[in-house]
């Protein structure tokens, strides 16, 4: 299957770098097309100046998050049709900073995967566990429960992508073992069983940390199909050696 690798710009960007940064990326993509699929989630500001930026590139756009309804009297809030009209192909779910911030559920995500996907958005669901859960070894039961907590029924690999990023490990500099790391997505991929059609072209991508020099060996891992990068997205020369680690 061909790995992804999302860029996750967060809250940082203003038209001039934010542009910029696309413009840049898919010059390089232009000349020379990337192995992997890469996606660009840049903040709802910048969604509709980076499609153009992006456009016959072949990266792909991506939003951070979508309400639960797909319109309506929900002020601050973005529509899974609106992402879809502004060129989108993925939208990020269930980040751990809006279930920290916005105090979502399981419940929450999973009732806004299932309105992303009614958009025609494939919908990249995140689970990861805490310091504290790891600590006591609660990690793979923690996943799994949010997992299938998060997922509406019968999604499948054009609907679903997976990332799996251990709290403590995002913005951290901090990772897991490659050997953790495999453990976690197996047990991801065997819950995906019983949860999604199509389970084994389910991308299920490793988030947390993700820099230059860890991405080549976090993308052999069994079962990591690509990578979701934060800090490491908002350089153009971090991000496509990262985004290059497959070529
Ligand atoms: P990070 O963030 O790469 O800065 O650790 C990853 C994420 O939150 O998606």
């Amino acid at each position: 299957m061909r790995k992804l690798v999302a860029g996750n710009w967060k809250m940082n960007g203003l038209a001039a770098d934010g542009v910029a940064r696309a413009r840049d990326l898919a010059a390089r993509a232009k000349a020379k097309p990337p192995v992997s699929e890469i996606v660009l989630c840049p903040p709802a500001t910048l969604l509709a100046p980076v499609a153009q930026a992006i456009a016959d590139s072949g990266l792909a756009l991506g939003g951070q998050d979508c309400h639960t309804e797909a319109a309506g009297a929900h002020t601050g809030d973005i529509g899974a049709p609106m992402l879809k009209d502004a060129g989108c192909v993925y939208v990020i779910l269930g980040h751990s900073e809006r279930r920290r911030d916005h105090q979502e559920t399981d419940a929450v995500v999973r009732a806004k995967a299932a309105t992303a996907v009614a958009a025609g958005l494939c919908a990249i669901v995140c689970v990861g566990e805490t310091a504290a859960e790891r600590a006591s070894g609660r990690t793979e039961a923690i996943v799994v429960h949010q997992l299938r907590g998060s997922l509406p029924p019968k999604l499948n690999a054009a609907t679903l992508v997976v990332a799996y990023e251990p709290v403590w490990a995002i913005g951290s500099g901090r990772t897991p073992t490659v050997d953790d790391v495999a453990a976690v997505h197996a047990r991801i991929r065997a819950a995906l069983h019983d949860l999604a059609t199509q389970a084994d072209a389910v991308r299920i991508l490793y988030g947390g940390s993700v820099k230059p020099v860890n991405a080549r060996e976090l993308m052999a891992v069994a079962n990591v199909d690509g990578l979701l990068v934060g800090g490491g997205s908002l350089s153009t020369e971090e991000f496509w050696a990262i985004a290059s680690a497959c070529d």
